[in-house]
């Protein structure tokens, strides 16, 4: 499986004080230099993490692919069309939200999907859909002429966090079926939301001949700044001598 590493929340950390580091940039050449397939990250209306020119200098500096998670807005579509990553996964999206709750429902939003997917295809965008593990969301996504579809695993991850581990096996068959009716399709499958290094490996032995790839942010962020603290704090103690 590849790995996606979304670096939304080095910019959270950045906004909070409205200053120049951390650098998303940054974290996003360090991940790709420690072998990360793709990078990740979520241009949202409020622009509460990542900025447009966070998005500019990534997508100039990096090599891997740049993966734009974004809602499906007219101003976002020429966003993208003039950045162009490699693909926008489309979201949906709630400014009261504190991260991105459920899946698109691409059965509602049918006919107007239709219509937004145009384009993206001939700027050499692919297009993948974040839904929920359902059979009737992953033939719409077909319809409306998405690429890929992006499971959301977010419901593994909170039954496996609460330790209802055969809860969890449930949800893991809904992916799985979900993601082998997407691949009969032609779709390609994806998936991520919510995943740690303690509920990451039992998806993995599940999934792995379904899911091509897992995007993963938070859980990655937050190890980062745990693991880097020593440091940090012996260099800083370094100063003082
Ligand atoms: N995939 C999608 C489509 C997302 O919206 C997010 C969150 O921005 C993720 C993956 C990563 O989720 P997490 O930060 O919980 O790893």
């Amino acid at each position: 499986m590849r790995l996606g590493v979304n670096i939304d929340h080095v910019a959270t950390l950045r906004q909070a004080r409205k200053t120049f580091e951390p650098s998303p940039l940054f974290a996003a050449l360090i991940a790709q230099q420690a072998g990360a397939h793709q990078i990740t990250l979520h241009l949202r209306e409020d622009r509460r993490h990542i900025q447009e020119e966070d998005l500019e200098l990534i997508k100039r500096a990096v090599h891997v692919p740049i993966n734009l998670e974004m809602a499906p807005r007219e101003d976002m579509k020429d966003i993208a069309l003039r950045v162009k990553p490699n693909r926008v996964t489309l979201v949906p999206e709630r400014r009261e939200e504190v991260t991105t709750e459920g899946g698109l429902d691409v059965v509602e939003l049918k006919e107007y999907l239709k219509e937004y997917l145009k384009g993206f295809g001939e700027a050499g965008i692919e297009v993948s859909l974040f839904i929920e593990a359902d059979g009737s969301q992953v033939e719409a996504s077909k319809e409306v002429g998405a690429d890929a579809v992006e499971l959301h695993t977010g419901a593994y991850a909170n039954l496996f966090n609460a330790h209802l581990i055969e809860e969890a096996k449930k949800e893991l068959l809904r992916l799985r079926q979900a993601g082998q009716r997407a691949r009969s399709l032609g779709l390609r499958v994806y998936a991520g939301h919510g995943l740690t290094y303690k509920n990451t490996p039992m998806l993995v032995e599940a999934l792995r001949d379904v899911v091509e790839e897992l995007n993963v942010g938070h859980s990655i962020v937050s190890n980062a700044l745990l693991w880097g603290m020593e440091r940090a704090v012996e260099e800083f103690l370094n100063l003082l001598l």
